[in-house]
């Protein structure tokens, strides 16, 4: 956990840069999308809390679920100002606490790295949540799309990949099967960590970076992908 947020996320780092994007992203999205009353955040898989903190102050109330309770111990010394629980890895779909009003389900870092029974058990979780296209909106993050550049140099070096990789069909097929359609994609980085790693290119890395993803139809391409879902009926 401390790895985590001290070396992951340490500031200047590839993630620290996609995670900055993605802070300025969301606040606007959230803007837009709940102009007149905010939302309920249910942030699943929250670990430390960082989705949430990045949202501070647009949200109505906010909660975090996660199935590690040291996740969730971490996130509560880091200040997260949310209600966290802790839910089962298997049994019943675990239940969002019921709201009022307009609801935000999120999801970071989660469906690339799992297998697919946790995948449809947090998009059940999330039509709970969001029983209708009124009730509000899905945002779920791929940070690791196939059909990427970093993918196309992968095979272009080895033939093989070594790296976990999640297509934008499949990820539209798993949140149709909930009924939920994509309503926005959206690129937070077309490059690859190695990039941000050197020195010398850091700079051009994180320049080139945030402006190429940007450029209309990037997301097509990006690496880190973030989609927009909102429920079809
Ligand atoms: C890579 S961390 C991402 C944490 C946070 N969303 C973020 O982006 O900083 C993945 C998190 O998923 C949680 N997790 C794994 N399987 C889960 C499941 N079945 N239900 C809920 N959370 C799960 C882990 O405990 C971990 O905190």
């Amino acid at each position: 956990m401390d790895k985590y947020e001290h070396v992951t996320y340490a500031p200047g780092t590839y993630a620290w840069h996609i995670n900055r994007r993605q802070r300025v992203y969301l606040r606007g999205l959230i803007r837009r999308a709940f102009p007149d009353l905010r939302p309920t955040l249910h942030d699943f898989a929250c670990g430390t809390g960082r989705a949430i903190r990045n949202l501070d102050g647009l949200v109505w109330y906010a909660h975090g679920y996660d199935t590690s309770p040291d996740m969730l111990a971490k996130a509560a010394e880091l200040g997260t100002e949310a209600d966290l629980h802790t839910v089962a890895t298997g049994g019943p779909v675990p239940q969002p606490v019921a709201t009022d009003g307009p609801a935000l389900v999120t999801m970071f870092r989660l469906l690339l790295n799992v297998d697919d029974d946790v995948r449809e058990r947090a998009l059940a979780f999330a039509a709970r949540a969001l029983p209708n296209a009124e009730t509000g909106l899905l945002v779920v993050e791929n940070h690791g799309n196939r059909r990427s550049l970093r993918h196309l140099r992968a095979r272009r070096h080895t033939g093989r990949r070594w790296f976990a990789e999640l297509s934008h069909a499949q990820v539209a097929r798993l949140l149709r099967r909930h009924g939920f359609e994509v309503v926005a994609r959206r690129g937070f980085s077309m490059l690859t960590p190695g990039w941000y790693d050197r020195p010398l290119l850091r700079p051009f890395a994180r320049t080139a970076d945030g402006l190429a993803c940007r450029l209309p139809g990037s997301a097509g391409w990006a690496v880190n992908v973030v989609y927009v879902a909102r429920r079809t009926a």
